[in-house]
């Protein structure tokens, strides 16, 4: 009776969670990076240069373009397609925005590794874009540190070598949805080895064997254009921060040799973490579980310790200013354009929205956010307001002035300033 009902709980255990908050986990801080595709890959370029501090391990960039790209042109499509948009102006914002702290400081970029790929037949996010900004992180990177993979025979899609093995991918040499493809080239593969040095083999089964779990979007975490869900896919070996906490030493019947009640348990692993950001009209709710579950990610964070999370964004259809029009995001885009705030910069100077969202999800998921992982954390506007302080007044009060690169937003300050 009692076993029959042993074997149910562990049967429900093992399924995949209900949708809930997000939660932490033992990461190592040096360990995260992001990568992503196309309006994803503008997007990991954007917070691999503004919050370089946090994604220390480097960031890849699949058919995106250059940082700070779309603001002074008169059409962002000025950064699409085959276009040669004009770089001098972005490299020298990003200059500027380093020396006034709107971003993270610039010298964290000459140890980054940074992973590049385009295809030659991409006529969506083209090769002389992807190359732009190449030539824009070389101002700023150790030449060594960047890789430029080009694929001759692909289109506009993120590629894999899952020939056969996935229903529903594009041709290689296609523009066209899901914007995932076979072309013999694991990309995630490529990315993850390029960012973090030697890594053990992939598991087989390409969607990994761990959880993938949907969380809420919500609250710090949510942004307009984001979802209310988004998934993160845990490997066995990654466990919950609090999980771990509180487990109780393990107890034995043998009463010979009792455990000393004040040894706890070895620390488990930390694990690594990485952000894997989807390209427009790629999102679960368009595409399933293509990217989520598909792309390669998975594979390789199962056998290396590694979780990997999945924001999500959602067709919006109101109309935003951004800085070339005014426009709705009715393709599930990842902000590039200063649609939903200066996509470029970090919160604390106008920074975009998205970018924001997505930073306190890493935060939270690394345990670098312990309030607002305890489910108590407010928006930090919000609690600036019914403060009555502002963020110039929040940074100068930090008790340690700064020969340390700065950190992004963080609960931390908060607890500094609170009599
Ligand atoms: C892709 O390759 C197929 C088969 O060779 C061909 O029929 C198709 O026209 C190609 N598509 C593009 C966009 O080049
Ligand atoms: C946005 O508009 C499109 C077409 O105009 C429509 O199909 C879609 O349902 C709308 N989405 C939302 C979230 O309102």
């Amino acid at each position: 009776m009692l076993a029959g009902y042993l074997v149910v709980l562990l049967a429900q255990s093992t399924m995949i969670s209900a949708q809930g908050p997000l939660g932490s986990f033992n990461i190592e801080p040096s360990s995260i990076s992001v990568s992503g595709f196309s309006s994803g890959g503008f997007m990991a370029a954007q917070l691999g240069i503004a919050y370089s501090s946090l994604f220390q391990s480097g960031f890849g960039v699949f058919a995106g373009g250059p940082y700070d790209c779309a603001r002074d042109q008169d059409n962002f499509q000025n950064c699409m397609f085959n276009a040669t948009p004009m770089i001098t102006q972005p490299i020298a914002n990003v200059k500027s925005f380093g020396a006034d702290g709107s971003i993270d400081p610039l010298t964290n970029l000459l140890d980054r590794r940074v992973y590049l790929q385009a295809g030659a037949l991409d006529d969506v996010i083209g090769l002389s874009i992807t190359n732009l900004l190449h030539l824009q992180l070389l101002q700023f990177t150790k030449a060594e540190n960047v890789v430029f993979v080009t694929l001759a025979d692909a289109g506009h899609a993120m590629p894999t070598d899952q020939d056969s093995k996935v229903e529903g991918f594009s041709p290689c040499n296609e523009s066209i949805s899901p914007y995932i493809s076979n072309c013999g080239y694991d990309g995630a593969g490529a990315v993850l080895k390029w960012l973090y040095g030697n890594l053990n083999e992939r598991n087989d089964l390409i969607e990994g064997s761990g959880s993938l779990t949907p969380f809420l979007q919500t609250g710090p975490l949510g942004a307009p254009g984001l979802a209310d869900t988004g998934y993160i896919y845990i490997p066995e070996t990654c466990q919950r921060r609090h999980q771990q906490q509180h487990h109780a030493a393990p107890h034995t019947d043998d009463g010979h040799f009792p455990r000393p009640r004040s040894r706890s348990p070895p620390p488990p692993r930390p694990c690594k973490l990485h952000l894997a950001l989807h390209g427009c009209t790629m999102n679960v709710q368009t595409i399933g579980d293509l990217f989520i579950a598909h792309a390669g990610y998975n594979a390789w964070a199962d056998t290396n310790d590694m979780i990997v999370l999945y924001p999500q964004t959602t067709t919006d259809n109101e109309t935003y200013d951004t800085w070339s029009g005014h426009i709705a995001n009715e393709n599930a885009c990842f902000d590039w354009i200063g649609q939903y705030g200066d996509s470029d910069r970090r919160l604390d100077s106008g920074g975009g929205e998205h970018m924001r969202a997505i930073v306190a999800m890493v935060r939270r998921v690394a345990g670098l956010d312990e309030e607002a992982q305890s489910g108590k954390g407010k928006d930090d506007e919000e609690r600036l307001r019914a403060w009555g302080r502002s963020w110039d007044e929040l940074e100068t009060r930090q008790p340690t002035p700064q020969p340390q690169p700065r950190m992004p937003v963080s609960y931390k300050w908060w607890h500094m300033i609170v009599p």
